[in-house]
């Protein structure tokens, strides 16, 4: 094989009149090929993981800056300027600092003492903040609704809606020099765009003077993208942010693709593709759109690394994404119009009528389909599942892993739970009818269903393990005469809760829209045999 990486152009030489280029960095990276590579291609870095509150204050009061300090020192002096994540974030933050139930004053004491401490001690060093990570849910029912679609966070449980301003202020007074970032991911999503919109540009009109600036100056949108991201849902979130007046930067972008470390050339190319269009999008705004970074160096040392997601693989060797990111237009000119679109999955049901058991042997040497792409940032619950159909019912078996195992929220979707949706029809169309249902199981076998009427006859048990749990449900067919060669529209999403009660992933088989609870259009099919 041979060795690319020498002789290819720095990516970020292509765009420095444009938009800073950056990626992430962790503490092996700072010697040898590891470091060569990203003093060539990238002008700014963040810390991976190492500037995150579980790793900088892990108890009360006992700052550890020292990993932070070595990679923050280490960036500034090999000239890279250094872009600080996070703040507050709900995730990676210790259990202490806002767990459940705390009070209010020990609350706003936490988070001014661990705000103003973090973002004194890195004054001077760091150009800009992720101030707050994630506090818009996905799929917000009512986006102009900004207030209604915050993530039900301890901090907003205890302090309410002013722990927001609070924080930007802290930071703001703290590091006056800083550019302070609201950070988010599916911000392609228009709903959630539309949340982070209503929510930045109410804030701002009503701090526009914080030390001479507005409350939040920039919207980092993460850009965790798969495959089948579509361009254009990127181009109008970007371009509704922009309308605000402040700055953007994609934070963490990475594109999935393949599964298990296996890319085929196919998707290489479409991958490339997406990075093409991004890269060649962000060109388009200059002064607005101010920096480009990606979420991590090689598909080994990417925190998705069985889905292939960055510029080189795992021996350090440029993909066609590389290519693609530093040449949009040759890229796009050669492969713009492979399409991205992805063929809906389909899996075969066979005949049989197992009991309400995941250990009877009927399900044994079935084939099993995969619940396992995530819609969330993080990657938590996922899982397998086997069908099965005779001429009353459907039979499902959805055996779930890495799971915290929490149902502290009051619904059941945001639980750890299993939800069925079925389009008897397959009629892929965009709205529920009267073929079509969401049957949601808890693992304490708690049941919800959308629209009630479809409970009747239903029946489920649930066996669980440790961290794991398996779902067998017994699902009448309502509106059709099941046969050999029916096809049913059908898709799977396992819900993942964190230990504090908070949905914090998702897994589907086939639909990535977010919106199989109210719009079949994108489920998968089921053919029977
Ligand atoms: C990820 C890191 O890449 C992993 O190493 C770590 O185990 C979990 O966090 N959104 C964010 C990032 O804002 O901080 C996350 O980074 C990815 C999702």
């Amino acid at each position: 094989m041979t060795d690319k990486t020498t002789d290819t152009p720095a990516l970020k030489a292509n765009y420095e009149s444009r938009f800073f280029v950056g990626n992430v960095v962790s503490p092996g990276d700072l010697t040898g090929a590891r470091f060569d590579m990203l003093k060539k291609h990238f002008n700014f870095l963040t810390a991976e993981n190492a500037m995150k509150p579980i790793h900088i204050q892990a108890e009360p009061g006992k700052f550890t800056f020292e990993t932070a300090d070595a990679l923050v020192n280490a960036a500034l002096e090999a000239g890279f300027k250094v872009h600080g994540h996070t703040l507050a974030w709900h995730q990676q933050s210790p259990e202490w600092l806002n767990r459940e139930g705390i009070g209010r004053e020990e609350a706003i004491e936490n988070l001014v003492t661990h705000v103003k401490t973090v973002a004194t001690h890195f004054r001077g060093r760091v150009v800009s903040w992720d101030v707050l990570n994630e506090a818009i849910m996905d799929g917000p029912l009512n986006p102009e609704d900004w207030r209604a679609s915050l993530r039900q966070t301890p901090w907003l449980k205890a302090i309410g809606l002013e722990h927001i301003e609070l924080l930007f202020k802290t930071a703001r007074e703290a590091d006056p020099d800083a550019i302070l970032y609201y950070n988010d991911y599916n911000e392609d999503y228009q709903d959630k765009a539309l949340a982070i919109y209503h929510m930045v540009k109410e804030l701002n009109e009503k701090n526009p003077d914080v030390m001479g600036r507005p409350l939040i100056d920039g919207i980092g949108m993460q850009g965790h993208y798969l495959l089948n991201t579509d361009i254009k849902n990127v181009q109008a979130s970007l371009e509704l942010f922009i309308s605000l007046g402040v700055e953007i930067s994609v934070t963490e972008l990475d594109v999935r693709a393949g599964d298990n470390h296996v890319l085929t050339e196919d998707q290489a190319i479409r991958q490339g593709v997406l990075y093409a269009q991004l890269f060649d999008l962000c060109k388009k705004y200059p002064g607005k759109f101010v920096r480009m970074t990606l979420w991590g160096l090689d598909d080994a040392s990417s925190w998705r690394s069985q889905q292939n997601p960055l510029l080189f693989d795992a021996k350090l060797q440029p993909k066609p994404a590389f290519f693609a990111a530093l040449d949009p237009d040759t890229f796009l000119a050669e492969h713009g119009t492979v399409t991205v679109k992805r063929e809906t999955l389909q899996a075969e049901v066979r005949r049989g009528t197992p009991a309400l058991d995941a250990n009877d042997p009927l399900w044994q040497e079935l084939p099993a389909i995969p619940v396992n792409q995530y819609l969330m940032a993080w990657q938590g619950a996922y899982g397998n599942a086997k069908m099965l159909w005779d001429e009353r019912n459907l039979y499902v078996n959805v055996a779930v892993t890495n799971a915290e195992l929490n149902r502290a929220n009051p619904t059941i979707h945001e639980q750890d739970s299993v939800e069925i949706y079925i389009d008897e029809g397959n009629h892929k169309i965009l709205y529920m009818q009267a073929d079509d249902g969401v049957f949601r199981i808890n693992f304490a076998n708690e049941k919800t269903f959308t629209p009630d009427t479809i409970a009747g006859g239903f029946e489920s048990a649930v066996f669980v393990r440790e961290k794991a749990y398996t779902v067998v449900a017994k699902i009448p067919f309502r509106t059709i005469k099941p046969a050999g060669g029916t096809l049913i529209g059908f898709e799977l999403q396992i819900n993942g809760a964190s230990s504090q009660g908070l949905r914090q992933s998702i897994a589907v088989w086939n639909d990535v829209s977010g919106k199989s609870w109210q719009n079949p259009s994108g489920y998968g099919i089921l053919r029977l045999v």
